[in-house]
């Protein structure tokens, strides 16, 4: 069922990516050797570099994700782990509490219906909280108050109607709750007492909240909004767009915008196989079935909305796949889809500063086999000049990754077993795409490598990664994160040293150090943390920390940090049977690799979206598809969370906090 909704039964289809570039990208000119630079105690060193001068490093742009700090490596961490579990519950460490903020069908706008499951309609649904929340970000208005922005990620309609079988068949109405539940949602949010838990307003005029959904009105700005590969019949100049799909992870920038990215917006249309041959080879690239008329499970959205029917208007799937930009303090704001920051399966859209003050965008194309990017701008944020900023990410230049071990090929032989150096690790480049109106690929115009990224990055022989997902930045060492979340589709003879693991089914974190520390490098050293999976599993590796003192993790999907720069990972999937979660680890000292469990969600959700608000007394989490397990059907669901008793199982954003008021892990 997951497979299904999520994204479209990825998994039973063939590969997108059937490039014959290699698995090790070979183009080397420029990189650097991490070795031995980056080990623990260089990296200690590093640390307190940034962590006491402040500014040799911006900290991550990222507001609300903590900030930078001075404390250099004490990790603070001192909570027990939670045992894994398959409760039908939020389970927080002892001595933290969690409370509900907003649930699926919660009002957004004042004047939105009370939420009816059995009498839900897509009037009510575009003004109440969506479905499936994914990235959750925070935007403080004093010390009581803010705002969360929220992604909608998907809908899982056979949850959501009694009933429910296909959208070949389903009402109407079902169809446009769809298209409804999706986008992302703006909510104010108020502090209760002087703790760490927050709820939602519910009075007043809440003039900030916002629903934005798959039919909203955007804009297209970056070099490619305008090109002849973004018009329609209802749109001749390419620079209209409505709605935006599959709304996965996100970042914030340093103006106090909200980025959301579009990750499986494939699998909303249909008509493939009756697409002008030309396209074809693009479609197919972007997981697109050119032979079928109507993709099994598809939602059918096109019954409601023509434009969904490729076959009719086959530009249309262009103008989905991009980072979106939202201004969370104005709701009458057009949303904008940045062109300039390419266009594929786009995970997270996490910003930090260069050394010389650009703006660097890292992101991530969650697909098997798919590449690591990163955006630089052209031009200088200048704090508090909103008005140059805010056109920022229309110009500069996208890059995306190769990666080189440095141990030799034979020592990577699939299992996980360290090479004799200790380490999965090397260097790295980032190759330039696409600057402005200047393509660095041949063959292909800018605006090409723009719509067809991943086509471009095929072409430069970018390195096939293991599902790139969520990418953050450290506010304290300076050290970019990925969360790789699995592949088991890789095969012995394509395991290099960045992703070691044939049938990779638990997944590993990345962790890249940019040369001089700078985002607007183009070399970089990397080496893995954390290859994660049960620690008596051979194939481990949990930072060279002892493995019987460690919680078990798989899947890593989303990350983000605490002020003392530890890093937090909640997964999606885990393959080792128990309910998915939320977890902390150090990454530097001698707890580095101390993974511990510290919240379990309920039975078949993920974890999504977390965020630890800047004075660390609050952590979010989006618990996303609670209940949603094969065979679960409203009347017979396999959740009844939050609402309990024989409520159907809610999609919601919960928070969590210490009963004492102490810091997020102590
Ligand atoms: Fe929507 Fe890649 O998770
Ligand atoms: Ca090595
Ligand atoms: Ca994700
Ligand atoms: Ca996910």
């Amino acid at each position: 069922m997951t497979c299904r909704f999520r994204c479209g039964d990825a998994c039973a289809h063939e590969v997108p990516n059937t490039s014959d570039n290699p698995y090790f990208g070979d183009i080397l000119s420029g990189t650097f050797s991490r070795r031995g630079a980056l080990r623990a105690g260089a990296l200690g060193t590093l640390v307190a570099t940034v962590g006491v001068t402040g500014a040799a490093v911006p900290a991550a742009a990222d507001s609300g994700r903590g900030s930078s700090s001075g404390h250099g490596y004490r990790d603070g961490l001192g909570f027990t782990p939670v045992a894994p579990n398959s409760a039908d519950a939020l389970t927080v460490a002892a001595g933290y509490v969690s409370s509900v903020v907003v649930r699926w069908g919660d009002p957004v706008l004042p004047d939105a219906p009370t939420f009816d499951f059995d009498r839900q309609t897509a009037a009510a649904q575009a003004k109440q909280f969506g479905y499936n929340c994914d990235f959750v970000t925070f935007f403080p208005l004093g010390r009581d108050r803010g705002l969360l922005w929220v992604n909608h990620e998907y809908t899982d309609e056979n949850l959501m109607f009694r009933g429910w079988t296909t959208g070949d068949t389903a009402p109407l109405e079902q169809i446009k709750i769809g298209l409804a539940a999706h986008g992302g949602s703006i909510v104010e949010v108020e502090r209760v007492g002087h703790s760490g838990q927050w709820k939602l307003v519910t009075r007043g005029r809440r003039r900030y909240n916002r629903r934005i959904t798959a039919q909203t009105r955007m804009a297209f700005s970056g070099p490619a909004a305008g090109s002849a590969l973004l018009t329609t019949a209802a749109d001749r100049r390419g620079t209209t767009v409505y709605g935006t799909l599959n709304n996965c992870a996100g970042g914030t920038t340093p103006w106090q915008t909200v980025l959301t990215g579009e990750e499986n917006w494939n699998q909303y249309f249909v008509g493939g196989n009756g697409v002008p041959e030309a396209q074809k080879t693009y479609l197919t690239r972007y997981g697109i079935s050119t032979t079928t008329a109507i993709p099994s499970g598809n939602r059918r959205f096109d019954r409601v909305e023509e434009r969904f029917d490729l076959a009719k208007h086959p530009q249309e799937i262009n103008r989905f796949g991009w980072i979106v930009e939202v201004d969370p303090f104005d709701p009458d704001s057009t949303p904008v889809k940045r062109t300039a920051l390419g266009r594929f399966a786009h995970e997270a859209a996490t910003t930090t500063l260069t050394r010389d003050g650009r703006v660097a965008v890292y992101m991530g194309d969650d697909g098997r086999f798919e590449y690591i990017y990163k955006f630089v701008s052209k031009d200088r944020y200048i704090p508090g000049f909103d008005r140059h900023n805010r056109d920022l990410l229309d110009e500069g230049t996208l890059y995306v990754a190769t990666f080189t071990g440095d141990s030799p090929a034979a020592e990577i032989d699939g299992s996980g077993t360290l090479p004799k150096d200790g380490a999965f690790d090397g260097a790295g480049t980032w190759i330039p795409l696409v600057s402005g109106d200047k393509s660095f690929v041949p063959g292909m115009t800018a605006q090409e490598v723009l719509v067809y990224t991943r086509v471009a990055a095929d072409k430069v022989g970018a390195t096939k990664m293991d599902r790139p997902e969520d990418i953050e930045r450290n506010p304290v060492n300076g050290a970019v994160y990925v969360a790789l979340t699995n592949n088991t589709n890789r095969t012995a003879a394509q395991v290099d040293e960045v992703n070691p693991r044939t049938a990779n089914r638990h997944g590993h974190i990345l962790e890249i150090v940019e040369r001089k520390n700078d985002a607007g490098a183009t070399s970089f050293g990397w080496s893995l943390p954390l290859v994660c999976g049960d620690p008596a599993d051979p194939s481990t590796y949990f930072g060279g920390y002892d493995k019987t003192k460690v919680s078990p993790i798989s899947c890593p999907d989303n990350v983000t940090f605490d002020a003392q720069g530890n890093l937090w990972i909640s997964t999606d999937g885990n393959a080792l049977g128990k309910n998915d979660g939320l977890f902390a680890m150090p990454l530097a000292g001698s707890e580095r690799g101390h993974v511990r469990q510290f919240l379990t969600v309920p039975f078949g959700a993920e974890t999504c979206g977390p965020l630890i608000t800047g004075d660390q007394l609050s952590v979010f989490v989006a618990v996303q598809h609670p209940g949603e397990i094969t065979g679960a059907t409203p009347d017979n669901p396999s959740s009844h969370w939050p609402d309990g008793g024989a409520a159907q199982p809610r999609p919601s954003v919960a928070v969590a906090w210490h009963k004492q008021g102490k810091k997020i892990g102590s």
